[in-house]
């Protein structure tokens, strides 16, 4: 039976305001790797290094970017889970309920979710490495990667990489809603990369609730004012049932 603090659940079922902040450990349950698990994540088999910085595409983006052709195939052929489910049941349920995600693979939108802030970008988002433009979905390339219609220079996927800030306009919509809503859902992430690990603090100090759900304890443990050591997908069933 799993348990889910009464309080937590009271604070949840009276909430006016409420987002959910995920990362990866949202969608492991849809068979998609997190980065941090220690047998499983995807920085355990591969180096950030070589994959995920501007630096490695300059100096191989064909391997960079077949790595994320890679990682695009995963997510296609994975569904979103019972936790996306009830994250976008929960916005059909509580006015201006938000979507914050570190994660990059879409199942909050393929589960229905329409109010999702992308902190880290999208999969399914090309950009022009040289002058850093959204394009169109570009044709597939013979010889990978794709080039820039507009002035022929490689094309990136459209995910932020170490060492590269955030949309300033994300991070101002991530932090409005942080500082607006009753209670924050943290949900499947290790807390350890920024900015987005300082969002929870950021909704605490304006007086959210905060309830934690990880199977781990993370370094937002100690903030949270309630944890759930449980996989996403049965806690978050649990609590959307609170509010019937
Ligand atoms: P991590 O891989 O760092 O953390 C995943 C978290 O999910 C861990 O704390 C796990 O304990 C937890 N977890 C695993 N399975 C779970 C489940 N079924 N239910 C609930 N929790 C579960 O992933 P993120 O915190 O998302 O950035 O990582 C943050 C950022 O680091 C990512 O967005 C990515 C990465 O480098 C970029 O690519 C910019």
């Amino acid at each position: 039976m799993l348990e889910i603090p009464q309080m937590a659940l009271e604070r949840f079922r009276h909430a006016r305001r409420v987002a959910v902040l995920t990362g990866a450990g949202i969608s492991a349950e849809s068979g998609v790797p997190t980065f941090r698990d220690a047998q499983t994540g995807l920085w355990a088999r591969y180096s950030p290094e070589d994959l995920a910085t501007p630096q490695a595409f300059s100096r191989n983006p064909r391997m960079v970017w077949e790595w994320y052709q890679w990682r695009r195939q995963l997510v296609l052929e994975a569904a979103p889970n019972s936790g996306h489910l009830a994250i976008a049941a929960m916005e059909r349920r509580i006015p201006g309920f938000r979507v914050l995600t570190q994660n990059v693979d879409g199942l909050h939108q393929r589960a229905g979710s329409t109010r999702v802030v992308e902190l880290h970008g999208n999969l399914f988002v090309d950009r022009c490495f040289r002058e850093g433009i959204t394009l169109d979905r570009v044709i597939e390339a013979t010889d990978p990667p794709p080039r820039c219609p507009f002035c022929g220079g490689p094309v990136r996927p459209g995910v932020v990489w170490f060492g590269e800030a955030l949309s300033p306009r994300v991070v101002q919509e991530a932090d409005a809603v942080c500082r607006s809503v009753d209670v924050l859902v943290i949900a499947g992430t290790s807390g350890l990369v920024h900015p987005a690990a300082g969002l929870p603090s950021r909704a605490k100090a304006h007086g959210a609730f905060v309830i934690e759900i990880n199977p781990e304890p993370t370094p937002l443990s100690d903030l949270a004012d309630a944890t759930v050591r449980e996989m996403a997908g049965s806690a978050l069933v649990t609590l959307l049932d609170a509010l019937s």
